[in-house]
């Protein structure tokens, strides 16, 4: 009989198990199976407290399992008595060597590499893609989940995970402007009966049914969504802070190194919120790595690493879509674009409250060139009673809020606004891109040809939705992209803007 002593059997066991686990796969996915079961990436966060995802860390977890198990293997070599132990002791061995095969293999061959993406990509669908109570297969190829709404991605924040969520908004702003926009709608409705309808524009998917109340609509995200971006953690976000237009008042200096131009207005001051009417088009991209955008920015901070933003608008990007169709965006960051923030309810972050409205679902109709036009009207506000940034859509359509916790200059107030366009530039063959702002017409060409924003609009310290005092344009090549402000009763504060990118004088 040995001495009492701490058996080996507990520890050995254990092992066992854990080679049987992954024994049950195949060989060629072990490691997608260790890192999904035995050091799932929210574990490995949680030790070290932030992303640990690449293919360097798993090397380190591996070289500091490796010693754990040579040294237990020989522990209990010189413990075997039993039958039992020494099977125990096989197994062990048996894992021992699968563990040197996969780590020699991993750190060698790609093929490993492929499979743990796999793993990540997989992850990341499961985190994204929501236990739906109904399911929705738009015309345009979007599947559109209706999630509970308590189960939205956003609560998966760790900030949000108490969050009590807000069914409407305690404050709309006040509409100092009411009048004048009931009688500028009817006369516009006599006038532009049959060229502007904003009242029919929807989403393609409302074709195919609608979600209940209680629920969300969410654009499921496929495979093939994640695998378009540069890196998993990438997907969904802006690539850089040059997606902010920086007018030559703020920065003289200022190069956009990344190709991004704008066309658009802006005034700074202090503001609790923003509103216009856009009409929606549907421009040419050149490639599918290029975008071309028109939306409202609510800004803070100072162009540097913490500046926050609420962005929404539409917008034509075939890498983040995988298509070219006009669809209706968000967008948040607290950080300048770096690791805060996404599109759309990419990451957890805005709470949508409507069953009507999917973010980043298409937008139809769309207007046409010297046709019928279709405009959205967008609003986001800081509600004075909670604090919370909310959004609305054409007439009265409460999306959902931005908690202000997500920020910190936007827990007090925004200091500049923009409305416009953004395109991205690559100028791949060396000329300027062919791909379209707005209409891609100049804004020159006026209505039902060029695209605008109309009754431009922010919010004061007052919650009042008032005429911004003074609104500055800015665009880095007025060849390429132009933008023209007016004013009149019907429309107040406005601008056309846009144009085709390359041409004669836009090289
Ligand atoms: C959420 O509530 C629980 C229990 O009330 C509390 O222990 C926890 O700290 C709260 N978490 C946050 C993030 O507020
Ligand atoms: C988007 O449009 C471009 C040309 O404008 C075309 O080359 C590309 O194939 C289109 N992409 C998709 C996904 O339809």
């Amino acid at each position: 009989m040995r001495a009492a002593g701490p058996s080996p059997l507990v520890p050995s066991l254990f092992v066992c198990v854990l080679g049987l686990v992954i024994f049950s796969s195949a060989l060629e996915n072990l490691w997608e199976t260790i890192s999904s079961f035995v050091i799932g990436e929210e574990i490995i966060q949680g030790f070290v407290g932030q992303d640990f995802s690449d293919r360097d860390s798993i090397t380190l977890i591996l070289n500091m399992l490796y010693p754990l198990l040579v040294s237990a293997v020989f522990r209990i070599n010189s413990h075997v008595s039993s039958e039992m132990e020494v099977k125990l002791y096989y197994c062990l061995v048996g894992v021992l060597y699968l563990f040197t095969v996969a780590r020699f293999s991993y750190a060698s061959r790609s093929h490993f590499s492929g499979s743990w993406k796999n793993a990540e990509v997989r992850k990341h669908l499961n985190r994204l893609n929501k236990h739906a109570i109904q399911t929705i297969e738009s015309p345009d190829g979007d599947i559109i989940d209706c999630v509970q709404i308590s189960h939205q991605p956003a609560f998966d924040h760790p900030f949000l995970k108490n969050h009590t969520i807000q069914m409407k908004p305690s404050y709309y702003p006040y509409l100092i402007n009411d009048e004048k926009i009931k009688v500028s709608t009817m006369t516009k409705t006599l006038k532009d009966v049959s060229s502007s309808r904003q009242e029919v524009i929807s989403q393609l998917w409302h074709s195919n049914g609608k979600c209940a109340k209680g629920t969300i609509p969410i654009r499921r995200t496929k495979k093939e969504d994640i695998l378009r971006a540069s890196s998993v953690k990438r997907y969904g976000k802006k690539k850089s802070f040059s997606s902010v237009a920086l007018p030559s008042s703020i920065d003289p200096d200022h190069i956009d190194p990344n190709g991004h131009q704008h066309a658009i207005a802006y005034t700074k001051g202090q503001f609790y919120g923003a509103k216009a009417t856009t009409n929606v088009w549907n421009p040419n991209i050149q490639q599918s790595n290029e975008f071309s955008l028109s939306q409202i920015w609510i800004l803070g901070g100072s162009f540097a690493s913490d500046l926050n933003s609420i962005e929404a608008g539409w917008q034509v990007s075939p890498d983040l879509y995988g298509d070219n169709n006009t669809r209706l965006f968000t967008y948040w960051t607290s950080d300048a674009y770096q690791a805060t923030g996404c599109y759309n309810l990419l990451c957890s972050g805005f709470i949508q409250i409507n069953n009507e409205i999917a973010m980043g679902g298409s937008i139809s109709p769309i207007s046409q060139f010297h046709g019928s036009q279709y405009d959205i009207t967008i609003l986001i506000w800081k509600d004075p009673g909670d604090g919370n940034w909310w959004m609305q859509f054409g007439n009265g359509k409460v999306l959902g809020y931005w908690p202000s916790t997500l920020f910190s200059y936007l827990r007090e107030s925004a200091s500049l606004i923009e409305w416009g366009g953004e395109v991205v530039n690559t100028a791949s063959d060396g000329q300027h891109t062919t791909t379209q702002m707005g209409s891609g017409q100049f804004p020159q060409e006026g209505f039902s040809k060029a695209s605008y924003f109309r009754n431009i609009e922010i919010v004061d310290d007052s919650n009042n939705l008032r005429d911004p005092k003074d609104m500055n344009t800015f665009t880095e090549q007025p060849n390429c992209y132009d933008i023209q402000t007016g004013n009149n009763g019907n429309w107040g504060n406005h601008f056309y803007y846009g144009g085709p990118g390359r041409n004669q004088n836009c090289q």
